[in-house]
């Protein structure tokens, strides 16, 4: 660990990434760096006499930059977590981002559950959460394919391809508009605070110091 180079912490870009820099500024960071970004990729910011450095991400390179050590601290959803997470802290949740992971499909078997899960016929999962969905399917003793879509993973069912999503369900309506509802939850989902295993030994003293700072 280089403790030479200033406290680095990863924020997921996107959804994440306003309510993590409203946060950090009710808490009294300066942000005017985030808030200004331009096209860089790294940003200054400073808390009493501690000097930081975020990087702006997608979710899963958060997890890589903490476990890998070239971040300190990654700010990314349980959902990322649960599919792609294998050793850093979790050490808060900090209540934003807030949806739930879901099996989803039509209707009919939203309202019979068992028409899916006692039925021989082997069925299809759409979903961008293969590991999340294999667990779930293996927990409820089902034998399911589990296909991986990026994106819009409704439009698997909605075209007859699978016969369920796993998939993040916020608001409902992407299920409500596209004739789909929730035929069970999975978990609930929001937004973490990780650390890298070496800096919260190494660089305590400034981890501790964020803690404190955000409450968390
Ligand atoms: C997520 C998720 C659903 C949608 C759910 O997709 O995959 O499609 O949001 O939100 P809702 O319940 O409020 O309608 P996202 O917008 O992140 O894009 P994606 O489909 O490309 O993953």
């Amino acid at each position: 660990m280089n403790n030479t180079r200033p406290l680095r912490i990863a924020l997921t870009k996107g959804r994440l990434e306003e309510k993590t820099v409203s946060l950090f500024e009710s808490k009294g960071i300066d942000c005017s760096a985030l808030r200004d970004k331009g096209r860089k990729l790294v940003f200054p910011i400073t808390f009493g006499d501690i000097t930081a450095e975020v990087i702006l991400v997608k979710p899963l390179d958060v997890i890589t930059y903490v476990e890998h050590g070239m971040c300190d601290i990654g700010v990314v959803g349980k959902d990322t977590i649960m599919e792609h997470g294998k050793s850093f802290y979790e050490i808060a949740d900090l209540g934003f981002g807030r949806c739930r992971m879901a099996f989803a499909g039509k209707k009919e078997y939203a309202e019979n559950p068992s028409l899916f899960f006692d039925s021989y016929e082997k069925k299809i999962i759409a979903t961008k959460f293969e590991n999340i969905a294999r667990g779930y399917f293996a927990k409820n003793n089902t034998d399911v394919d589990i296909i991986k879509i990026e994106g819009s993973v409704e439009t698997a069912p909605v075209l007859g391809f699978a016969h369920g999503i796993v998939d993040i369900v916020e608001t409902g309506t992407t299920l409500k508009e596209n004739g789909l509802e929730v035929i069970d939850t999975i978990c609930d989902i929001s937004a973490r605070v990780i650390v890298n295993i070496a800096a919260m030994k190494m660089r305590k003293a400034e981890i501790d110091a964020f803690a404190d700072l955000l409450n968390i």
